[in-house]
């Protein structure tokens, strides 16, 4: 698979960012006057009760909402001022992990992994070798026949994030990957996250109700020499071959960024509302 991010990185502009963003429905603003920024490579954390615009921050990231106000801008592009066919072509370098995943129940593994390829009108005898590229990063090259509902909740999660890559993307939005997953399963959701960050350098944007998510993130990386994930000393940085690029928190509460901040500081606060976060 090509390096996901080497345009990312070329842009000396931030991944995604979002200026003074409010966004609404009839009963009221949901976001109100939110501004942040991910560069590129960095993984920022979304925290949040349910309700807080998780899901509809990372939708507006995409492209796929358009805020009330203000901007968002994502690899340089102003997503509220574009068409839907710049839209379009903006969304094919973007991956989206849905919450709960959302496959399409009555597709094999492999159509659904294929299913932007097959939108984008790419060649058919393209679309199979990169099938097998995705699934084999997810190890679940094997699954391609089966339908989602032979599948585990966990392989299913697998098949989402295939499905996600399947465009070498150069951000990737996971809205609550691990939600309703076991921890060991949770765990091998991470680690799939951290090799495409450490592997391919992608950027993320990744929404959870699990703090512990975003720790694990933090202080661990995939070894690309070694193969497999690593605790990042925090003493040194990381030698040739190891990336832990920069992970950090963003808490909202009543549609606005409440904390925003590395992990040491997310770890150590005496704020009560934040102290809820980490039990
Ligand atoms: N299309 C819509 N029309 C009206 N209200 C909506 C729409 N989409 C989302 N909302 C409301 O916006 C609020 C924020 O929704 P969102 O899905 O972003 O929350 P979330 O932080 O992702 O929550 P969770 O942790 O449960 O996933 C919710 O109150 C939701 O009901
Ligand atoms: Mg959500």
């Amino acid at each position: 698979m090509t390096p996901a991010a080497a345009t990312a990185t070329t842009n000396s502009g931030p991944a995604v960012a979002f200026d003074n963003v409010y966004l609404g429905f009839d009963e009221g603003d949901i976001l109100r006057g939110v501004s942040f920024s991910v560069p590129a490579r960095e993984t920022l954390v979304l925290l949040g009760e349910t309700g807080s615009g998780k899901t509809l921050t990372l939708k507006l990231a995409a492209g796929l909402l358009k805020p009330t106000r203000g901007n968002v801008s994502v690899l340089g592009h102003q997503v509220s001022s574009m068409s839907e066919k710049e839209l379009l072509s903006l969304r094919e370098r973007i991956g989206f992990v849905f919450q709960e995943g959302a496959l399409f129940d009555s597709m094999t593994v492999g159509e659904n992994v294929a299913y932007r390829l097959r939108e984008e009108h790419v060649k058919e005898t393209e679309i199979e070798p990169r099938v097998q590229e995705a699934l084999q990063f997810v190890e679940l090259e094997h699954t391609a026949d089966q339908l989602p509902s032979e599948l585990s909740g966990g392989m299913r999660r697998r098949v989402s994030i295939a499905r996600a890559l399947i465009n070498r993307p150069d951000i990737v939005l996971y809205d609550s990957p691990t939600a309703g997953l076991d921890p060991i399963t949770s765990q091998t959701i991470i680690s799939l996250i951290m090799r495409l960050r450490d592997v391919y350098g992608v950027t993320a944007l990744l929404a959870t109700q699990r703090l512990q998510d975003g720790f694990a993130l933090a202080n661990f990386c995939f070894d690309k020499e070694a193969k497999h994930v690593v605790r990042v000393s925090p003493n040194r940085r990381p030698k040739d071959g190891q990336t832990a690029d920069a992970t950090r928190f963003m808490v909202y509460k009543d549609g606005r960024i409440y904390f925003e901040g590395d992990p040491q500081e997310l770890s150590s606060t005496k704020d009560p509302y934040l102290r809820r976060f980490l039990v």
